[in-house]
């Protein structure tokens, strides 16, 4: 039996962003027919904790076909213990995210999400939709989608 893999997911609020990679992740590895990954998100903030994701992302994600139940939480020190890799969608992200670091151990295990985009990398960040119209929605699922499958198959011995 291969060992679990446990992948956290982290933005500002946890209402766009990392929900969506965590529900387009989890789909990818559905269809895989994989069960040896933990998956989770989280925010960097308290502001939207218990909430939804919001209604712009859920209706972008379902006209993809993914479905979108996570409650917001946010991102706590014991966290950084019990996942293997923590991904920030931004550069602010993942300094907040540094910062709670108590080990080298767990700094090791932080890192930019798009970081596993074949078209990101250099600092590329997944970029905040939040205050923007519908055309950013559609933007983040994209890239996030191109990722999550890039970090699958990365992580499943696929390759590049
Ligand atoms: P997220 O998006 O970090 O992708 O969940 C945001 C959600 C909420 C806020 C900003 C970004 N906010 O300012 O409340």
């Amino acid at each position: 039996m291969t060992e679990e893999t446990k992948i956290m997911f982290v933005c500002l609020g946890n209402i766009c962003r990392s929900p969506l990679a965590h529900a387009v992740f989890e789909s990818l590895v559905q269809e895989a027919g994989l069960t040896n990954f933990k998956i989770e998100s989280s925010g960097t903030t308290a502001y939207h904790v218990g909430e939804l994701p919001d209604a712009r992302m859920r209706a972008t994600a379902s006209e993809h076909g993914v479905k979108m139940t996570h409650r917001a939480r946010q991102l706590k020190p014991s966290d950084l213990d019990h996942y293997d890799l923590i991904l920030a969608m931004d550069n602010e992200n993942l300094s907040n995210i540094r910062r709670l670091a108590a080990s080298p151990e767990q700094l090791n295990k932080i890192q930019l999400f798009r970081d596993y985009d074949p078209e990101g990398g250099n600092g590329a960040e997944v970029p905040d939709p939040y205050y923007g119209g519908a055309a950013g929605f559609e933007n983040v699922f994209q890239i996030v989608h191109r990722t999550a499958g890039h970090l699958l198959r990365t992580l499943t011995g696929q390759g590049a």
